[in-house]
């Protein structure tokens, strides 16, 4: 991970500990995000005369909303395990509240990418479908393992955005997508342990939380990279060689679709992983206090427990 340093100290250990219940509900405040994604000016693509790019960050976008209700309801499934943790019922609370603004806001930009020609709806149909078959398999904890290592993707995602700038101005410049997607990062790494301490605490072992990572691993390459290519074949005739030039050039010059991005991925295989060992704290502060600044966010009260 570009920017993140080792961490030996995880968080929040302590169920009962007040000073950590404070911690917990500071740490994951409600927030609005100040910029509407419905707004987006751009006529056409999202990285600048790359649809290959576009295409592949709108069908990312495409499935976050629908991705999120999962996650929110596998780990709702399990909220009785956690009643006696006041931190860790603090954190589940904020998280199903985090992950609903989400959801909210990339349906926005979802639709406004629809009427721009990309097939958003078509891909949060098929996120749809497989998320549902998901909660529907068994042991029952299998789907908030899934969720486990789904949150852990998105951290690894959401450190890469926040820490590398070329990254994000290569593929987030629109001005009302960087924003959002720094916002979703932000709490992407604020509440990266939440699920996975759900998933210990209702008593997944490491062969159910592979399972659950061979899940997501299996689903979101399936769905992401069918509707990817789908979305391209749509439109083949207009791409052009300048185009797929294009493509290759920011292909080197971006660190998503990157081996590193594999490495940190696969650390989740040690056994014994936790989303604490690496410490993101720093961008958490970094950008929490730029986005207040530029005015991209506001925060409200924090979440009650
Ligand atoms: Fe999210
Ligand atoms: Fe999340």
């Amino acid at each position: 991970m570009t920017n993140a340093t080792l961490n030996t100290t995880p968080r929040f250990s302590t169920p009962t500990d007040p000073a950590a219940l404070a911690e917990a509900r500071a740490a994951m405040p409600v927030r609005q995000l100040m910029v509407n994604p419905a707004e987006l000016t751009t006529d056409r693509w999202l990285v600048d005369d790359d649809p290959y790019f576009s295409h592949f960050l709108a069908v990312l976008s495409a499935v976050f909303p629908r991705g999120e209700d999962f996650f929110v309801e596998s780990v709702r499934r399990h909220r009785d395990a956690v009643k006696d943790n006041p931190v860790l019922r603090a954190q589940v609370r904020a998280f199903v509240g985090q992950e609903a603004m989400h959801g909210r806001q990339h349906r926005a930009l979802n639709e406004r990418l629809q009427t721009l020609g990309y097939p958003t709806e078509h891909a949060d149909r098929a996120i749809g479908r497989a998320c549902d078959r998901i909660l529907k398999l068994r042991p029952n904890t299998l789907a908030v393992a899934a969720t486990a290592a789904a949150e852990h993707l998105t951290g690894v995602f959401a450190a890469v955005v926040l820490s590398d700038d070329r990254t994000r101005h290569l593929l987030f410049s629109q001005p009302e997508v960087e924003p959002l997607i720094a916002w979703h990062a932000l709490e992407e790494l604020e509440h990266k342990n939440v699920a996975f301490d759900v998933m210990t605490t209702v008593g997944v072992r490491y062969p159910t939380r592979i399972a659950g990572f061979l899940v997501t691993i299996s689903m979101l390459a399936t769905v992401v990279t069918q509707q990817w290519i789908a979305a391209l074949i749509g439109m083949h005739s207009e791409l052009t060689w300048k185009q797929r030039r294009r493509f290759i050039h920011n292909l080197r010059r971006q660190r998503l679709l990157h081996p590193s991005f594999v490495i940190e991925t696969l650390k989740y295989l040690r056994p014994g992983f936790h989303p604490d060992d690496t410490n993101t704290d720093h961008l958490v502060r970094q950008w929490r206090a730029r986005l207040i600044n530029e005015g991209a966010i506001r925060e409200n009260r924090s979440p009650a427990a």
